[in-house]
């Protein structure tokens, strides 16, 4: 996983918590998160560079988002505002410190 954060070029260390995507065996991308007592938080997402705009991020926020759902949280909320058009494209909304998706049941 360091490997592939560091190819990426992410200075992240390997998250604690978080969901890995692998396509036919190989790592394509990190989410590295966080559960707080209402929400769960994305601290950073990572797709592998040559594999960008195919739906890989999109797939590890929605799979992020049944898993909050599974554990009673109806919000996923990100602080990066890196990558706000992506995370806007995906339903999330502009907060004064970040963003937030709101998860229906
Ligand atoms: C941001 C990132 C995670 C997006 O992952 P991705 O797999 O390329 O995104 P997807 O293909 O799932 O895109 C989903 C939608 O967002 C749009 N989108 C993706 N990246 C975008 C960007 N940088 N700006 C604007 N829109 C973007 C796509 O066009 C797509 O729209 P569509 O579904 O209508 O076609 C990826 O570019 C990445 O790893 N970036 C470097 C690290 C970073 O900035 N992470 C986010 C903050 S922690």
């Amino acid at each position: 996983m360091r490997e592939f954060l560091r190819a990426n070029e992410s200075s992240d260390d390997a998250p604690a918590l978080g969901l890995i995507g692998k396509l036919v065996g190989d790592l394509v991308a990190v989410l590295a998160m966080e559960i707080t007592s209402d929400a769960v938080r994305i601290d950073s997402l990572i797709v592998a560079r040559e594999l960008r705009r195919k739906r890989i991020g999109r797939f590890m926020v929605e799979e992020l988002a049944r898993l909050a759902r599974k554990i009673d949280r109806d919000r996923v909320v990100v602080d990066s505002l890196d990558a706000g058009d992506f995370f806007r494209k995906l339903g999330f909304q502009d907060l004064d410190n970040g963003m937030e998706l709101k998860i229906e049941n």
